[in-house]
């Protein structure tokens, strides 16, 4: 092959472009990513490193539960898998989640909440508020209920992007960061990604294979004819850190309230989030954004009170019309052909990132998705 020709290319370096392209560079397939910034620092560097596929399904999301299950059963093996390749930790840490109520309304809703789950085959345990207490005993004495999950787990999110870089690299594949990709087609048909650096100047590399995981961008792609653009949009997430002390944290479990979450990480931190915003690529921290989480999250943890805040962000998901993502090769005729999409996996994209990985790889491998991909076809959207 020419220098510019590669086997696959992957459009975005956030965890879902990376991990599919681990994937594939480990079944022998020449890779390429091309990031248009630095590796990770989209969605991936955001979000909270939550597993939820328990906890964080919501009535009108059961159709995402076998995915999301699918994907929490692989990522113990995933991340011992990641760290070996490629020598970095990815703090994975399996204490579970808890959630809570603070009024007899909130205790409605967990009820009414674990009603659902439960019937969606949710494996949760009630507890009383002095267990929930016993088991993290800085949350507020004003709880009126808890549940537990044992299967929700969480992951350093911030060290995922930075451990595939490695994996990816270390089985072969090539990585073009700070190149904007733009899409090449002829005669309808996907071909290739035209590299374009921040002078201006471009090179094109042809390809067998383009796959676009761009995150929340996916739909602004230049040269992704107008009819092939997927339903992609930014949903902004507002987050802060405060810093306990991490030998005595306030906190080692995830624990959700209804209108936040607190993520203890082992380096002390623990993160507070998130806001669910319309607001397209709004890049700021709000003082109404950090004003709901902080209140919130004082309520459950009078603690944080007296902690440092070390960190405030912003982050876009990338949702799609009914929340699930969106994977597989674009219809015919639209006028990209060929094109194969892992992309819009909004509140989920950590959880769902070595399920999308082993769908998308083995869908170049073998031409066809497996059953559990199908109903994510992007078909649905056009
Ligand atoms: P991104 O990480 O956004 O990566 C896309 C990449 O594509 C970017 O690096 C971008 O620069 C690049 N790109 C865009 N256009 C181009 C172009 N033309 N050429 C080259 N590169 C391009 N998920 C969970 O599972 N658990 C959680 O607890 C969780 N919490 C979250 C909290 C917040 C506040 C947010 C915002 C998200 C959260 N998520 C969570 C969702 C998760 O972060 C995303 O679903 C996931 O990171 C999406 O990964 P991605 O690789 O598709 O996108
Ligand atoms: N999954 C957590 C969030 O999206 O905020």
């Amino acid at each position: 092959m020419a220098d510019d020709t590669h086997d696959i290319i992957l459009i975005g370096g956030g965890v879902i472009g990376l991990a599919v392209g681990w994937s594939l560079a480990q079944a022998g397939r020449g890779v390429a990513v091309v990031e248009r910034g630095q590796l990770g620092q989209g969605a991936s560097q955001a979000a909270a490193g939550m597993l939820a596929a328990g906890i964080e399904t919501e009535p009108s999301e059961e159709g995402l539960l076998p995915l999301t299950r699918a994907a929490q059963a692989l990522w113990p093996d995933f991340a011992a898998k990641l760290e070996a390749a490629s020598g970095h930790s990815l703090h994975y840490r399996t204490e579970g989640s808890m959630v809570i109520a603070l009024t007899r309304d909130d205790r409605e809703w967990l009820q009414r909440l674990a009603r659902f789950q439960g019937k969606c085959g949710v494996e949760l345990e009630f507890l009383t508020p002095s267990q929930a207490r016993q088991r993290e005993p800085a949350l507020t004495p004003n709880l009126t209920a808890a549940l537990y999950s044992r299967q929700d787990h969480q992951v350093e999110n911030r060290a995922l992007a930075p451990a595939l870089a490695v994996a990816l690299r270390r089985a072969g594949g090539i990585i073009y960061d700070h190149s904007a990709a733009e899409l090449i087609c002829d005669h309808g048909r996907c071909v290739g990604v035209r590299r374009r650096h921040s002078d201006g100047s471009s090179q094109d590399m042809l390809a067998a294979r383009v796959i676009l995981a761009a995150g929340a961008w996916s739909r602004d792609l230049v040269g992704l004819p107008a009819a092939a653009r997927p339903p992609v949009r930014p949903i902004k997430g507002q987050m802060l850190a405060v810093q306990m002390d991490a030998a005595a944290p306030l906190l080692r479990q995830v624990v959700w309230t209804q209108n936040i979450y607190l993520v203890p990480r082992d380096d002390g931190r623990l993160l507070i989030g998130a806001t669910i915003e319309e607001k397209g690529f709004d890049p700021h921290v709000t003082a109404g954004g950090l004003f709901g989480l902080l209140e919130a999250a004082w309520r459950a943890l009078p603690a944080i009170e007296d902690l440092p805040v070390v960190e405030s962000w912003v982050g876009h998901r990338p949702g799609s019309p009914d929340d699930a993502p969106i994977l597989g090769e674009i219809q015919a005729g639209l006028g990209a052909d060929g094109l194969i999409l892992a992309t819009g996996h909004h509140r989920n994209g950590i959880l769902l990132t070595p399920i999308t990985a082993q769908l998308i790889a083995d869908f170049v491998r073998q031409g066809e998705m497996a059953d559990l991909g199908q109903k994510f076809s992007p078909r649905r959207f056009y």
